[in-house]
C-alpha cells in the first residue's frame, strides 16, 4: 500500500554506469536511509535487462549452508566453500545487503577464526573474479563505521576496486512527493516533509500513522519518538548498543552542549574515542568552528528530538514545543545548515545577487518583544537576519515582515545588520516590480536550489 518508490535517479545511473564496466560497488548509508530499497530497485532494472541477478540479504544467513543452499549447491558448513562457490558465479551480479552481516556470520565457521580472516579471504575471492571478467558485485552496509575501517585501514587493496556510493538523506521535495502518492493532501504533505528531515524510513512510519489514526504529522513524530511508540523501539536499540559515555554525550550535545571542551568537562575524562566511534556510526558530524574549536551536531534531527524527549534526572525536562523548535521542522535545520559554515562561501541568490556568508560566531532564533526572527547569524558586531519560509511559494508579504523584524532588532539590539535574506523552499510569487524594490534594498533571496548549494559547498548533508 505504501510502497511508492521516489527519488534516487542520481544513485540509479551512477551504478548502472559502474556495471557497465563491471566494476564492483559499495553502497552505505544510515539504516532506514534506502539503501535496500535501491538495491531492490536496481537488481528489477537488471532482470529487465535480462541479466542473471543473485540477491543476498545477510540477515537471511545464518550459516555458510543457507549461501549454498540460495544458489542451489550442497550444503556444507565451511565458510571458505560457500564464498568460493558463491563468487565464482562469474556471470551473475552478485548484489549483498548488509554485506558486515554477512562477514559475522562466516566468522563463526570454519576454517575461519576471526573477520578479517573472512576478508582477506573473501578479497582473494574478488580479485581473482575481476581477473575472469566477471559481472559486478554491489555491497551495501549501514555500519559506517565499519564501513570506514575496512575501506580505509584493513583493506584497502580490496576497497579501491570498490566504488563507493554514499547514500544520504532525501530531499524535501521527495518526501513531499511520497506523501502525496499516499493520497495526502498539499499541506500534510509539506508537513511531513518538514518533520521527516529526508529520512524515507521516517516518512513511512509517520504517514502510516497519520492514516492510520488522523492525526498531524507533528503529532505524529511525537507518537513515534514517545515510549514505546515505534521509533522510541528503534532508538533505543540503538542507544542499547552504544558504551555509556557515548550516551551521555549524544543527551549533552541534543541538550545544546556541543563544544569539546564542555563536554570534556561534563565526562571527565577524554571524550575523543567515543566522539570519534559517534562520528563513525554517523550519529555525529563534527563542524569545525575556528582553529580551536571543533561543534559537533547531530544530523539527525528525530534521533535529535527523541534524546530530547527522555527525561534525565541531572539535564531536565524539555517541553514539547522547545524539542519542536530546536530539532524538528525547516527553520531548525536551516539554522543548523548557517551554523555550519566554517569559511567564508559565496553563492549568487535567486535574483542572481552576489552573497557571502561567513562563518557566524553563533546562529539562533529570537523571540523579542512583538516580533519573532526564525534565524540570525552573529559575527562580531554584524548581523545577518534571516526569514524563512516553508509552505508554498513566498509573496511579497514576507519580504515586508523581514524587513519590519529587522528594524525592530536594530532598535532593541546594538548590532549592525548586515544582510537581510528570504528563504523560501518552494521559491517565490513576485511581480516585476516587487522584484525590483528587492533589489534595490539589497534583499537576498534563497530557494531550495540555493540551499543545496550552500550544503554542498560546506560538504554537511542535512537533506535540502
Ligand atoms: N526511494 C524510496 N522511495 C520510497 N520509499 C522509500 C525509498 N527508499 C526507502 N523508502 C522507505 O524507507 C524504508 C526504509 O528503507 P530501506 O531501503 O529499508 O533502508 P535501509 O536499507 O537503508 O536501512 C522502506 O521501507 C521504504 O518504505
Ligand atoms: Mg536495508
Amino acid at each position: 500500500m505504501y510502497n511508492y518508490f521516489v527519488n534516487r535517479e542520481t544513485e540509479i545511473n551512477s551504478i548502472l554506469n559502474y556495471l557497465r564496466t563491471k566494476s564492483n560497488i559499495f553502497v552505505y548509508g544510515l539504516r532506514g536511509i534506502g539503501k535496500t530499497t535501491l538495491l531492490e530497485k536496481i537488481q528489477e532494472k537488471l532482470i529487465q535487462s535480462e541479466k542473471k541477478t543473485l540477491y543476498i540479504d545477510s540477515y537471511d544467513i545464518l550459516s555458510p549452508e543457507d549461501i549454498l543452499a540460495l544458489i542451489s549447491e550442497r550444503p556444507i558448513m565451511d565458510s571458505r566453500y560457500a564464498i568460493k562457490t558463491l563468487f565464482e558465479r562469474d556471470d551473475y551480479v552478485i548484489i549483498i545487503d548488509e554485506f558486515s552481516s554477512l562477514i559475522q556470520t562466516l566468522a563463526r565457521y570454519p576454517p575461519f577464526r576471526r573477520q578479517d580472516d573472512v576478508i582477506k579471504y573473501i578479497r582473494s575471492q574478488i580479485q581473482a573474479r575481476r581477473k575472469r571478467g566477471g559481472e559486478s558485485i554491489i555491497l551495501s552496509s549501514s555500519a559506517l563505521g565499519f564501513v570506514k575501517r575496512i575501506t580505509m585501514k584493513y583493506f584497502a587493496p580490496l576497497f579501491r576496486e570498490f566504488k563507493l556510493l554514499f547514500i544520504g538523506p532525501m530531499s524535501f521535495e521527495h518526501i513531499y512527493e511520497l506523501a502525496l502518492k499516499n493520497n495526502l493532501d498539499e499541506k500534510i504533505a509539506r508537513e511531513i516533509a518538514e518533520v521527516a528531515v529526508g529520512n524515507p524510513f521516517y516518512a513511512r512510519k509517520i504517514i502510516e500513522l497519520i492514516i492510520a489514526q488522523k492525526i498531524s504529522p507533528r503529532d505524529a513524530v511525537f507518537n513515534l519518538i514517545a515510549s514505546r511508540g515505534d521509533l522510541d523501539i528503534y532508538f533505543s536499540a540503538l542507544m542499547d548498543a552504544i558504551p555509556a559515555e557515548s550516551r551521555y554525550i549524544l543527551h549533552l550535545i541534543a541538550r545544546g552542549i556541543k563544544r569539546f571542551y564542555e563536554i570534556e568537562n561534563k565526562l571527565y575524562k577524554d571524550p575523543t574515542p567515543y566522539l570519534k566511534r559517534l562520528e563513525e556510526n554517523g550519529l555525529l558530524a563534527k563542524v569545525k568552528k575556528g582553529r580551536k574549536f571543533s561543534e559537533y551536531i547531530i544530523s539527525d534531527k528525530v534521533f535529535q528530538a527523541w534524546l530530547l524527549s527522555q527525561e534525565i534526572p541531572s539535564l531536565g525536562k524539555i517541553s514539547r514545543d522547545t524539542i519542536y523548535i530546536s530539532s524538528l521542522g525547516f527553520e531548525a535545520l536551516v539554522r543548523e545548515l548557517f551554523s555550519a559554515v566554517t569559511t567564508r562561501i559565496e553563492i549568487k541568490d535567486w535574483l542572481d545577487q552576489r552573497l557571502e556568508i561567513p562563518p557566524f560566531k553563533t546562529v539562533f532564533n529570537l523571540k523579542g518583544s512583538d516580533y519573532e526572527i526564525d534565524a540570525i547569524g552573529l559575527k562580531n558586531d554584524e548581523a545577518y537576519i534571516f526569514e524563512v519560509h516553508f509552505w508554498g511559494k513566498a509573496r511579497f508579504y514576507k519580504v515586508k515582515q523581514l524587513i519590519k523584524n529587522t528594524e525592530k532588532f536594530v532598535k532593541e539590539y546594538n548590532k549592525r545588520v548586515k544582510e537581510r535574506i528570504l528563504i523560501s523552499y518552494f521559491g517565490y510569487k513576485l511581480s516585476e516590480e516587487e522584484i525590483q524594490q528587492i533589489k534595490k534594498r539589497g534583499i537576498k533571496l534563497l530557494t531550495a536550489k540555493e540551499l543545496r548549494e550552500i550544503q554542498s559547498k560546506i560538504n554537511v548533508k542535512l537533506g535540502f
